[in-house]
C-alpha cells in the first residue's frame, strides 16, 4: 500500500469535518491575512449589484458573508458548510444580518430547488473534495441560467503549490485535490459554465491561488 494511502483510508468527508470542528474557534485569527486577501478578491470578481440571491459553498466561519453584508446589505445570502462548528461561528457572527442564512449541508447534495440562486461561489473549499464534478453539477443546478458561478481555490500552476500537492496528498487526510487553472476551466465548461474571467494570484506570504468566474450558459 503506498504510504499516502495509509492516511487517506476511512471516511474522507468525516475527516474534513473533524478537522474543522477542532479549528473553528481559531480559524479567523489564524487565517486573517489569507481571508482578507482571498475574499476581497472573490467579491471584486463578482461585480454584485446588491439585489442578488447568493449561495456560498463551504462558507466556513461566514467571513465572506460578513464582507458582502458590509458593502451590499440588501443582498440575500445562504452560506452552507458541512462542519457544524464552523457554521455555528458564522451564525454567531451574522446574527444581526437577517438576510443571511447559514446551513449545515454538503455541497454535493444541496437542499435547494433548481435555479434558486443568481450567484454561486466557493472559496478555499474545492481542494478538500476529491472530485469537484459532483459539487459543480450541484452548484450549476441551483444557479439560474445567466447567473454567475465563481470558484476561488489553491492553484497547482504555481511551482510551490505543485510541491504542496504531493506533500498534502501524502500527509493530509483532509486533502482532496488541487487543480490547475486549465483543469478547473475545463470542469466548469463540462457542467455548462461559460468562463468569463480567470486569474492566478499570490496572497502574502506566498499562497498561490486562482479565481475563475463564469456564467451558466445552458
Ligand atoms: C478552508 S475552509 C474555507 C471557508 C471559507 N470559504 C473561507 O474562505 O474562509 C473550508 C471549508 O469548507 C468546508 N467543506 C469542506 N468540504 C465540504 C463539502 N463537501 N461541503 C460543504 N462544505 C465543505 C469545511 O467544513 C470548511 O469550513
Amino acid at each position: 500500500m503506498p504510504l499516502f494511502a495509509l492516511g487517506r483510508s476511512g471516511d474522507h468527508a468525516a475527516r474534513v469535518t473533524t478537522h474543522y470542528e477542532q479549528l473553528a474557534r481559531q480559524y479567523d485569527r489564524r487565517w486573517s491575512g489569507y481571508l482578507q486577501g482571498t475574499l476581497t478578491r472573490l467579491l471584486k470578481c463578482l461585480a454584485l449589484s446588491g439585489t442578488e440571491r447568493v449561495l456560498d459553498l463551504g462558507c466556513g466561519t461566514g467571513e465572506f458573508e460578513r464582507l458582502v453584508m458590509q458593502q451590499f446589505g440588501s443582498v440575500s445570502m445562504v452560506g452552507l458548510d458541512t462542519t457544524p462548528a464552523m457554521a455555528a461561528v458564522a451564525r454567531q457572527k451574522l446574527r444581526g444580518a437577517p438576510n443571511v442564512q447559514i446551513l449545515v449541508a454538503r455541497a454535493e447534495a444541496l437542499p435547494f430547488r433548481a435555479e434558486e440562486f443568481d450567484v454561486v461561489v466557493s472559496a478555499s473549499m474545492v481542494h478538500h473534495v476529491r472530485d469537484a464534478r459532483s459539487l459543480l453539477v450541484e452548484g450549476c443546478r441551483v444557479l439560474r441560467r445567466g447567473g454567475q458561478l465563481a470558484i476561488l481555490d489553491w492553484c497547482r500552476d504555481f511551482w510551490h503549490c505543485g510541491l504542496l500537492h504531493y506533500w498534502w496528498r501524502a500527509s493530509d487526510p483532509t486533502y482532496g485535490r488541487m487543480y490547475r487553472l486549465r483543469e478547473l476551466r475545463q470542469r466548469l465548461g463540462e457542467v455548462g459554465i461559460r468562463v468569463q474571467q480567470a486569474d492566478r494570484f499570490l496572497v502574502p506570504p506566498g499562497y498561490g491561488l486562482m479565481c475563475v468566474n463564469g456564467i451558466r450558459a445552458s
